[in-house]
């Protein structure tokens, strides 16, 4: 057991992502090959072209991760791969490749749930967070605050009712004319803008509870932006500020609610700097601590994975070897606790 080493295979989305995780070294070693420049001339990702390109990229990948770690193929204990939630065919291609090889090496494999990945993502840093703690898990297709008693204990206490928060800078950023991925773009536009040029709303947080809606915040921008086609620094600036604000009083109402003191921030958009800002003063003014992934595994990566994996597969969880299973769509609720 000492030296169990998991691999992760991720490929849910847009990215390919490989991690090697270490029960004495932590974690070894990852790569990550972004489709970005596939799907960039159509404005968003197109599945069928997801699919084909992870295809290409997971065997080579895996060889390089191993060269990275210098250690053999046969040195793997236990493969975890996202099973979902995702794009099908794309979750079948890294399911099928880490599957396949379990089987060959005679090792068990686990389908992985992509959120709990983003979600344990800060337990790779350093500094990490003590159980129990609030999460808010902010990606392209989720939004969602929940409580975490402890690995597989999750209860989901608020999310988006349309538009994931990530989804919104995405469209945001396509209504101002940026690339895609558009939330990144949009940030780095939106440090140009001048705060109060615009007051966009603070969608739902005069009601009671914990659920989001940022389709409305789109529109708001789009409708700014047709009135004020000059303004285009000033629109990202109003928008990115609506949307972080709105994040952050949620999770200040989220730990009231718990009466935890911890807060962890994964997925995607946990990357921005401004939401960061937000939820740090916050966090300072509530007596609260705030965890985040380094800024490269707050987007889609194979380490956490490999991570998430490593802490079911240790505890001896594993699928049956027998079928190729994906779950597109997968309630974080229905995760099973670790014994
Ligand atoms: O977690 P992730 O890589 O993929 C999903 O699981 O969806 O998140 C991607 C999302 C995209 O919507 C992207 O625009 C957003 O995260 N994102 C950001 C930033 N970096 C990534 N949004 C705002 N500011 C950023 N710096
Ligand atoms: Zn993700």
């Amino acid at each position: 057991m000492a030296k169990f080493i998991t691999l992760g295979v991720e490929s849910s989305c847009d990215e390919t992502g490989i991690g090697l995780y270490s029960q004495q070294h932590g974690l070894i070693a990852h790569r990550l090959f972004s489709q970005v420049e596939i799907h960039q001339e159509y404005g968003g990702v197109v599945p069928e072209l997801a699919s084909r390109d992870h295809i290409q990229r997971v065997l080579p990948l895996i060889k390089t991760v191993l060269k990275d770690a210098k250690i053999k193929l046969t040195d793997i204990d236990a493969i975890a791969y996202t099973a979902g939630p995702g794009l099908a065919g794309a979750l079948l291609v890294g399911s099928a490749v880490a599957k396949s090889l379990a089987w060959s090496l005679k090792i068990p494999a686990l389908g992985v749930h992509h959120m709990e990945g983003h979600l344990l993502a800060p337990l790779l840093e350093q500094s990490q967070p003590k159980f129990p703690f609030a999460a808010l898990l902010v990606s392209g297709g989720h939004t969602m605050l929940i409580d975490v008693k402890a690995i597989g204990q999750y209860k989901i206490l608020g999310e988006s009712l349309d538009d994931a928060v990530g989804e919104a800078f995405d469209k945001t950023a396509k209504i101002l004319g940026l690339g895609y991925p558009g939330g990144p773009a949009l940030a780095t536009l939106a440090e140009q803008g001048s705060e109060g040029a615009f007051k966009f709303p603070r969608p739902m947080v005069d009601r009671p509870g914990l659920d989001f809606s940022f389709s409305g915040l789109k529109t708001f921008a789009r409708n700014t932006f047709i009135k004020h086609p000059t303004q285009k620094v000033d629109v990202a600036k109003a928008f990115e500020v609506a949307a972080t604000q709105t994040l952050m009083i949620k999770c200040r109402r989220a730990l009231e609610q718990t009466g935890r003191t911890t807060l962890v921030v994964a997925g995607g958009v946990s990357a921005n700097l401004s939401l960061r800002k937000e939820l740090n003063h916050m966090g300072r003014k509530v007596g609260a601590t705030v965890f985040y992934p380094r800024q490269e595994f707050c987007t889609d990566n194979g380490a956490m994975i490999a991570l998430a994996g490593h802490f079911r597969l240790s505890h001896g969880q594993y699928d049956a070897h027998n079928e190729i299973n994906i779950k597109p769509r997968w309630n974080l609720e229905e995760l099973s606790q670790i014994e």
